[in-house]
């Protein structure tokens, strides 16, 4: 992988990515799941997913592809950077869901669910646009390799920083 097609998979992620790290900055208040609770008796998804998280998730990562719209004067920008950021927001409450099913209370950590679920979602839910004909972007198994790895560890390192700046109550 060149450094060119590095740098259009960074760009390809990249409302993902803001998606996935604005709740941390703009969430609180309701939770998403209004504190009810599933048939397990626990809650749905926990206190640690928001109604604010939510919205300012997918406002701000669809932004990055309102952004890129103009930047490559391409249209489609604009909605695979709203998929890209819907899915990253329906990934982490899929696993924040899981984690709440298989008893892991809010903010513990789940290893590769904390850092993966809500890259696998996003990209889930941007396959319409990566397997059209115009798709701007193409996205190879080695880039999907190459992105699995870099989330993970970029997750990772961001976490430890958010908690070291006092943004996040712990470091994952
Ligand atoms: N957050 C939010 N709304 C969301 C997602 C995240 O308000 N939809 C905020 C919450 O303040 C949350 C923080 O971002 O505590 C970090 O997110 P995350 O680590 O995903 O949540 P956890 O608190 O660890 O909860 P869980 O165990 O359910 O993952
Ligand atoms: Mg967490």
């Amino acid at each position: 992988m060149n450094d060119l097609d590095l740098l259009a998979l960074l760009l390809f992620i990249l409302p993902a990515y803001v998606a996935n790290a604005s709740p941390v900055l703009f969430g609180g208040g309701a939770p998403v799941d209004l504190k009810g609770k599933f048939c397990d008796r626990k809650r749905v998804f926990g206190d640690g997913k928001t109604w604010r998280g939510l919205i300012a998730g997918i406002a701000c990562g669809s932004l990055v592809g309102v952004a890129e719209t103009f930047f490559f004067s391409n249209n489609v920008f604009m909605l695979q950077g709203f998929l890209l950021s819907t899915g990253a927001l329906a990934g982490d409450l899929l696993g924040s869901f899981i984690k709440r099913r298989s008893g892991i209370k809010r903010g513990q950590p789940s290893f590769l669910l904390d850092q993966l679920m809500f890259l696998f979602i996003a990209l889930l839910f941007a396959a319409p646009v990566l397997a059209s004909e115009n798709a701007p972007f193409k996205l190879t198994p080695t880039g999907l390799l190459v992105l699995v790895v870099l989330t993970y560890f970029l997750h990772v390192s961001t976490n430890y920083f958010a908690n070291k700046a006092g943004l996040k109550k712990v470091p994952w």
